[in-house]
């Protein structure tokens, strides 16, 4: 079948994580997490709004830390046009943002309305993600060690040359200590398990797993760009107590199920972008400069696989002339 190139929106939604960056960049190293989170997400809006789409927010974010959020259920677009879910992260790494660390990245991803999964209350999840040469072997209830065996045959490796992220929580003890035990390499994220996921997608980032529990939204997140960059991730809710998977029950959640790729994101039609905020393994923080600002991102459509990396240079002080947004 052959037609003419059709939208892509992924194109549309770097304006939106570009936004986000740098409006939160100003803060970095500022000590002030909501603060930041409010200025990503009012630029987020803005921008937001501005594209030709029919847009529910499936996954917003803030709920955890009672930062400012984009409402679960808010509309955004301009009400005409394709029907979507869109999931967003504001600040993956708001914590990094505040401190001045590395990997903060603003995110955002769309599928057709009615693909993405709704985690609802529910903010963790196990997970384990790989990138496209060892999509396939992975299984979330798979041991560790029949986890990284496969990993590794399918990328002609042996465990030792593996390289893990795992977020650096005292949750991880018994799994850090599994992959210590077969001699694999880690890289412990202070945070940011979006930026984790999409390292092993990335060649140069020398990172072959993500594995461990992380926040839902980021889970749901992590899967429209693993499922558009050709990679995997596995997931299974997490309860942090017994109260919680009785509501679950009550809910229709299931903390047994197995999330797979078509379970968290059930099309290929997904587009998804981040901007870099601070320094990170593949995107390069906001730059500011005398007028004017430089970010780098990376935007992704999952029904041709193309993965772009757009660095642009804003001239504020032209932008401050009719912007609703203040940079
Ligand atoms: P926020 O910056 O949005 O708070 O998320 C940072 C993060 O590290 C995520 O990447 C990760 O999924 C989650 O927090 C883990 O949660 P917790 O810090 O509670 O362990």
């Amino acid at each position: 079948m052959n037609s003419e190139p059709t939208r892509n929106l992924a194109l549309e939604l770097v304006r939106v994580t570009e936004a986000a960056a740098l409006a939160a960049g100003r803060l970095m190293g500022r000590g002030d997490k909501v603060a930041a989170d409010r200025a990503a997400v009012e630029a987020m809006r803005v921008v937001l709004n501005s594209i030709q789409m029919n847009a529910i927010i499936v996954i917003g974010e803030g709920e955890k830390d009672q930062a400012p959020m984009l409402f679960n259920g808010e509309r955004v677009g301009t009400g005409q046009g394709v029907e979507m879910d869109i999931a967003v992260d504001p600040i993956d790494g708001t914590r990094p943002l505040a401190n001045g660390t590395s990997n903060a990245i603003a995110t955002v991803a769309l599928a057709p309305r009615g693909t993405m999964f709704n985690p609802g209350p529910f903010l963790y999840m196990h997970k384990i993600a790989v990138g496209p040469e060892a999509r396939g072997c992975i299984h979330i209830e798979a041991s560790v060690e029949e986890n990284l065996r496969a990993v590794a045959k399918a990328k002609g490796k042996a465990i030792e040359d593996l390289t893990l992220v795992i977020l650096d929580r005292p949750r991880h003890a018994e799994l850090i200590a599994e992959v210590r035990r077969l001699g694999a390499r880690i890289r412990l994220l202070a945070d940011g398990d979006v930026a984790g996921a999409l390292m092993t997608c990335w060649p140069d980032s020398g990172i072959d797993i993500l594995y461990g529990i992380g926040g839902t939204p980021e889970g749901v997140i992590a899967a429209c760009a693993l499922r558009a960059m050709g990679g995997e991730i596995q997931g299974k809710l997490y309860a942090r107590s017994e109260d919680e998977v009785r509501r679950g029950r009550e809910m229709g959640y299931d903390f047994e199920k197995i999330l797979t790729m078509d379970d968290l994101v059930a099309s290929d039609d997904v587009f998804f972008a981040a901007t870099g905020i601070t320094n990170g393994e593949f995107l390069q923080g906001v730059k500011y400069f005398g007028n004017g600002a430089r970010t780098d991102s990376l935007v992704v459509r999952g029904l041709t696989g193309t993965v772009r990396q757009i660095i642009a240079t804003h001239r504020l002080e032209k932008l401050s002339r009719f912007s609703a947004i203040k940079y």
